[in-house]
This record gives structure tokens, C-alpha cells and sequence, in this order.
């Protein structure tokens, strides 16, 4: 199972995989960070089809076609921002990953690529962001024999670190 899981250093708009996920907002009308840069590379035709979906709520995720991106299709999911952690921050949290798996599994999606969803502007601590990532990566992975690959695309040398090591803790 672990070799289902991979942990790359890149920019997630370059992938060619069957979804990105991207870490949006209530609006799903774009932002900063890696949503801006999903807009950016997929074009305008990527705006007009989320100005279709009415928003989402935090926790939740809605697809669409991924336009001029490599990627197939575009998963937006909501996070939680940070107030502290009691807030029910890890359980929105958690609920963004398990509804992009989801809907992974309801569009017969065999590879998938998720940035660090609220860790970056909403400011989830990323050693906790990433221990729910992988534990849910794992559970789909179980429970989905569609699904071959799951990617984690952690920025910065600090992140990567963490991804590696929990990887070791909880996968491998
Ligand atoms: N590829 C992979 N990861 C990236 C990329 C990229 N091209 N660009 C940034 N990251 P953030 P959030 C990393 O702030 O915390 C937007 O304005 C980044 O280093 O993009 O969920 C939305 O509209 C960080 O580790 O998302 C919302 O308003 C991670 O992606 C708000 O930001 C997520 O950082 C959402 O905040």
C-alpha cells in the first residue's frame, strides 16, 4: 500500500493526474497561494465554471474540469482557519480530505494530488495538517482499489521534512 503514496517537491499545476486538490475559499472565486496559482495555469474558463457552484462550505469539496491544466480535473475543498485548535479545526479538516477522496472514488479518479490544505494563509500548524493527510490518504487507499496514486506535494524544505517523516510514522 505505502508504494501508493508519493511525496514530491514540485508545483502541484504541473502534475498530469487525474485531479489536483486546491485549497480554496468559502467563495471558490479564487485567492492567493496555490489557488491563484491553479487559476493562473488553468485559464479563465476554470473561474466561470466555479462561479456555477454557489461556494462551499468549510470541510466540503466540488469538482470541475481542470481545463489548461495537465490535470484532468480540480478538486476545491474548503479548510478550516486556525483559531487554536478548538474550534473544530482538525475535524474540517479531516472532513476536506475524506470529501476529496470521495468524490476521487465517485469520478472513478485513479490519481490524485493534494497541496497542504490550510497550512499555509489559514495557518494549520503543517506537523498536524500532515498527520491527517496521511492518515486519510491511507484509509482511501483501503478502501478505494481505484485509486493508484496519491501524491503530497509539500512546499518548502521545512514541509517536505515533515511529510517524509510522518510517512515513516504512519505508512511505511
Ligand atoms: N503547489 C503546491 N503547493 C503550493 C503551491 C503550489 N503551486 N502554492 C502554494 N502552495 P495556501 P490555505 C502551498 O495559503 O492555507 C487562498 O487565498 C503553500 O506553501 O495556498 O488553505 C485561498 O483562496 C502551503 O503549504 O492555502 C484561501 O483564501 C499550502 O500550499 C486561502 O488562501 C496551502 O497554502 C486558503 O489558505
Amino acid at each position: 500500500m505505502s508504494g501508493n503514496i508519493e511525496i514530491i517537491q514540485i508545483d502541484i499545476t504541473t502534475l498530469a493526474v487525474d485531479a489536483i486538490v486546491n485549497a480554496a475559499n468559502n467563495t471558490l472565486l479564487g485567492g492567493g497561494g496555490v489557488d491563484g496559482a491553479i487559476h493562473r495555469a488553468a485559464g479563465p474558463q476554470l473561474l466561470a465554471e466555479c462561479a456555477t457552484l454557489g461556494g462551499c462550505e468549510t470541510g466540503d469539496a466540488k469538482i470541475t474540469k481542470g481545463y489548461q491544466l495537465p490535470a484532468k480535473h480540480v478538486i476545491h475543498t474548503v479548510g478550516p482557519i486556525w483559531h487554536g485548535g478548538n474550534q473544530g479545526e482538525p475535524e474540517l479538516l479531516r472532513s476536506c480530505y475524506r470529501r476529496c477522496f470521495q468524490l476521487a472514488r465517485v469520478h472513478g479518479l485513479k490519481s490524485i494530488a493534494f497541496p497542504a490544505i490550510s497550512c499555509g494563509v489559514y495557518g494549520y500548524p503543517m506537523a498536524q495538517g500532515c498527520r491527517i493527510a496521511l492518515e486519510e490518504a491511507k484509509a482511501a487507499l483501503t478502501a478505494n482499489p481505484c485509486l493508484e496514486r496519491v501524491i503530497f506535494t509539500p512546499f518548502g524544505a521545512e514541509a517536505l521534512s515533515l511529510y517524509r517523516k510522518m510517512f515513516t510514522e504512519l505508512v511505511q
